[in-house]
Order: C-alpha cells, then sequence, then structure tokens
C-alpha cells in the first residue's frame, strides 16, 4: 500500500507509532506538511519511523501527494488542510479518511468535498474515531425519525483555548459542570477541536441540526467519556465510552488513532471488520 498523510502532529505521529507497534508497514509512506516544517517532518521520519515504510517523502502541497500517488491519504491536520487539501486529492479519485469530521460541520465545505468525491470517483471515509456504534446509528439513520443525544465530557484542562474558558473559571472548577447545550452545527463551530464526536454522529445518524449535544467539564474526570443514546422505530441503544486521553493531547482520545489503525488494517488485510 501506497500512504499519504495529511498533518505530522499527535495523531499522524502516533499512528505511525501504532503501526510499528503492530508490524503494518506500506510501501511507501508521502507526509503532507506545512512548508516551515517540512524539514523537520523530513528528519523524524528518518529518525523515529523509517521502519514503518520502505521509501518516505514529504511534500507541502496536494500536487506533490497527488505525485506520489497514495492508495489512501489520511488527513489529520484540521480545517484548514480539509479545506485545501481534501477536495483536489478526491477530485483526483483518491481515497480520503478525514479525522477532522468536525470541518463538516461548515456546510459549505461538507458539500465540497462530497461533489469532490462524486467528481473523482472517489470515497471519502469517516472513521468511528473516538466513537463506537456508529455502524449501527448509519443503519438506523437511513430508516429515519431518530432521536440522538450526545453528552461529551472531560477534565478541565482539556477545555483550555475553547470558549469554555469565558464561562467557567477551568482550573478552580470544584464540580461537574455542563456548559454547553445545543445542537451538533453549534457544538461543531463553536468548538471545533472538541466537537468531532457530535459531528460523526450527526453525519452518521439525525443531522447536525437534530443531533443534540451537551459538553461538561468535570475536574473528577481522569479521561474524556462520550456517552450517546440512540431512539428509532426500529431500535434503542445507549453507550458510554471512557477513553484515555491521547499522551500528545489531552483533547484527543487515544481511541481515535487506533480507528484511523483500523481503517487502514482493513484495506489492507483479506478481511475487512
Ligand atoms: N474524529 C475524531 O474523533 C477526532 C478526535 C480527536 C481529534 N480529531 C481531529 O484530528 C485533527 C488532528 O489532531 P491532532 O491531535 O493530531 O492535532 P495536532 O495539532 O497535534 O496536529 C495537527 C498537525 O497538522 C498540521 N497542519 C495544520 N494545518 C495544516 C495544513 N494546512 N497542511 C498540512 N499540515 C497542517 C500541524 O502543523 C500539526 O502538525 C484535529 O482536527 C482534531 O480536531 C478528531
Amino acid at each position: 500500500m501506497r500512504l499519504g498523510l495529511i498533518g505530522f502532529g499527535n495523531i499522524a505521529t502516533t499512528l505511525l507509532g501504532l503501526m510499528r507497534q503492530t508490524g503494518l508497514s506500506v510501501e511507501d509512506l508521502t507526509v503532507l506538511t506545512l512548508p516551515e516544517f517540512a524539514d523537520e517532518t523530513r528528519t523524524r521520519l528518518g529518525a523515529d519511523f523509517a521502519d514503518v515504510a520502505k521509501d518516505c517523502g514529504v511534500v507541502t502541497g496536494a500536487e506533490g501527494l497527488l505525485s506520489a500517488q497514495p492508495d489512501l491519504v489520511i488527513e489529520c491536520a484540521g480545517h484548514a488542510a480539509v479545506t485545501a487539501h481534501v477536495p483536489p486529492v478526491l477530485r483526483a479519485g483518491m481515497d480520503v479518511v478525514i479525522v477532522s469530521i468536525g470541518a463538516l460541520a461548515d456546510a459549505a465545505l461538507e458539500s465540497s468535498v462530497r461533489n469532490a468525491a462524486a467528481e473523482g470517483g472517489a470515497r471519502l471515509i469517516l472513521p468511528a474515531g473516538a466513537v463506537g456504534g456508529i455502524d449501527l446509528l448509519s443503519a438506523l439513520g437511513v430508516a429515519g425519525g431518530l432521536i440522538v443525544r450526545y453528552r461529551g465530557t472531560k477534565p478541565p484542562k482539556a477545555w483550555t483555548g475553547t470558549p469554555a474558558e469565558g464561562l467557567l473559571d477551568l482550573p478552580g472548577l470544584g464540580e461537574r459542570t455542563v456548559f454547553f447545550t445545543g445542537n451538533a452545527r453549534q457544538a461543531a463551530t463553536d468548538y471545533p477541536k472538541n466537537a468531532n464526536v457530535a459531528a460523526t454522529l450527526a453525519l452518521a445518524g439525525a443531522g447536525f441540526e437534530e443531533t443534540q449535544v451537551e459538553l461538561v467539564a468535570d475536574p473528577e474526570a481522569t479521561g474524556n467519556s462520550h456517552e450517546y443514546s440512540v431512539e428509532s422505530p426500529l431500535a434503542r441503544y445507549s453507550i458510554r465510552i471512557e477513553n484515555q486521553a491521547s499522551a500528545g493531547n489531552a483533547k484527543t482520545s487515544v481511541t481515535t488513532v487506533w480507528s484511523v489503525l483500523r481503517e487502514i488494517r482493513n484495506r489492507i488485510g483479506p478481511v475487512a471488520v
């Protein structure tokens, strides 16, 4: 397999570490980074991840990625990178896994990537990320009549750098506090780095407007928990996942990276599950 990565931050580097840890290697790896990080990325790829790919390259634009002809591209860089790089890659016929799913709360961007995938005959893949049960939600979503309620709880420090800072005294918070109640579109717009799960649930199920979201800061929380319930005319279920935060980023649940690894494994192996 020829693999492309957009971004070389916490998720991308943890993913490469997991590939090495689980004995998964690829023919070719091309990493798209911001120009100012290209040299550093090249050095780190050679020093830390040489055994993950037979050949490695670093590029700073979508054209470079296209020339490398990856079989699968994984975006793990954020909203701006989805806007800049994902449409041309899809239009060129390459499948893309998007990790920054919250970016698709921007309706214009969602339609741009959907159109690009259709034009290129490529597939836009939205991984389950930090949560599970997306298979059932997506199946029930087609039947309609869904009510989906999601609650995301993280320790106060995971909400630093978000509008929660203006609503709560995060370092001094004494008790569990719900600071956002609204729909998934608003959650993903106001808390873009923390609302990927809300966006994933919305896209799989009832849509951005109809998916109800609560965001919570809890000083007792040791990791990031995601709870949601689904009511449909066909079935009801609820799920609660208590994730460890990723070592490199308190906002990111570590299972997200394993979920992306699953996308690669399912692509390479003889059985997809
Ligand atoms: N789907 C989920 O469940 C889920 C969970 C956690 C995080 N995420 C999302 O995954 C993304 C990556 O998270 P992370 O923890 O690795 O973040 P990070 O900040 O550690 O890494 C992002 C990397 O992307 C690079 N980058 C930014 N803009 C770029 C561009 N235009 N072109 C190329 N590279 C660019 C940055 O330099 C950085 O190296 C974020 O958008 C985050 O919201 C999704």
